[in-house]
């Protein structure tokens, strides 16, 4: 499982298909209020999402392009506004190496192009004149906001526990995962099978991808990520491998360590060294095994379904989640 996989060399099977979602999520925001989104989603981003419905959907003798594409796109808009709104939540001043949406333009916009955005993507699913996509993706939407809810409830609890993480990151990253992949193969009349395995495949693949994206928090490199690091932790969300790490220090170590935590009163050298000590704990290595799990069970999924058509491409995404430096 580690050989780097690229993403662009990854998703290549459907490379036109995503430049057209691209171009079809611009024309569908084409009202002057909403140009600014153009902003974030020309700033690259790694279009999996939009990915994972194409990858999903165009199977079979005759897929319905054109449903697949208008998907692909409302999901990603879904994505956008979650990212808008949750750099927000999270203060966050950078988003894909640009000032984050609200940091240029200010809350009031940022939270309402956002709410922009989710209505514009419900109209374009409403567009299919099928339920499965829209049921799909209000129930996802849904679990999104708990999930963010949840996490926002858990600052700074430094009991938090590893059954409570998975329940966050389940709903607030692998949910829409999920959904994306059973979405494109509603659309193309999956049996319920194949959409129930490649269902799972999503929701193991999310749990994967965003264990390591809290594990990028505390070792990745900023300008690869194109946001700042230990933001996270600065902000009190607890992530799996502080979670392990408090696990393995005895009470007076972790009172000591955590202390600027428990007084709201982070700066860059407490976080840092928070950061030193669950890399020398073997926290972030354990952390990181349970994303492996995650990403081996997907890929089990895979390979049990016997999913025609991309197969391979649905592997080598499992590996990516874990590789990743960005
Ligand atoms: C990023 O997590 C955040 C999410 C994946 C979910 C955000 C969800 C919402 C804002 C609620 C959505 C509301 C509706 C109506 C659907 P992160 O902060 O760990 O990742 P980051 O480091 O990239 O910011
Ligand atoms: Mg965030």
């Amino acid at each position: 499982m580690r050989d780097t996989p690229d993403l662009a060399l990854v998703l290549r099977p459907i490379r036109a298909d995503l430049a057209a979602v691209v171009r079809r999520i611009l024309q569908e925001l084409r009202d002057p209020v909403a140009r600014r989104v153009a902003y974030l989603v020309t700033a690259g981003g790694k279009r999996l999402r939009p990915g994972l419905v194409l990858l999903s959907g165009l199977r079979g003798p005759s897929p319905d392009r054109r449903a697949l594409r208008d998907a692909a796109a409302a999901v990603e808009m879904i994505h956008t506004a979650t990212l808008i709104h949750d750099d927000i939540v999270d203060s966050a001043t950078t988003r894909r190496q640009r000032p984050a949406f609200h940091r240029r333009w200010g809350a009031e916009r940022a939270v309402l192009t956002g709410d922009y955005l989710y209505a514009s993507a419900f109209s374009l699913l409403a567009r299919l004149r099928q339920a499965d996509p829209l049921r799909i993706m209000a129930d996802v939407c849904q679990q999104l906001s708990r999930g963010e809810l949840l996490e926002v409830e858990a600052r700074y609890r430094l009991d938090l526990s590893e059954a409570e993480y998975f329940d966050i990151i389940r709903d607030k990253t692998a949910s829409l995962i999920a959904g994306c992949c059973q979405i494109g193969a509603s659309l193309s009349g999956a049996s319920p099978r194949i959409l129930r395995r490649l269902g799972e495949f999503g929701l193991n693949f999310g749990m994967a991808f965003q264990i390591v994206d809290d594990c990028l928090d505390l070792t990745g490199d900023p300008r690869r990520l194109g946001k700042s690091i230990l933001a996270d932790l600065d902000k009190g969300a607890l992530s799996l491998p502080i979670i392990y790490l408090a696990q393995t220090l005895s009470l007076r170590q972790r009172r000591t360590l955590f202390e600027p935590l428990r007084r709201r009163a982070t700066d860059p050298a407490s976080l840092a060294k928070i950061a030193t000590a669950a890399h020398a704990s073997g926290s972030l290595g354990q952390a990181m095994r349970r994303a492996e799990q995650f990403a081996e069970r997907a890929q089990a999924c895979i390979a049990q379904a016997g999913v025609d058509g991309f197969g391979q491409t649905y592997q080598e995404l499992a590996r990516y989640a874990l590789v990743r430096g960005e």
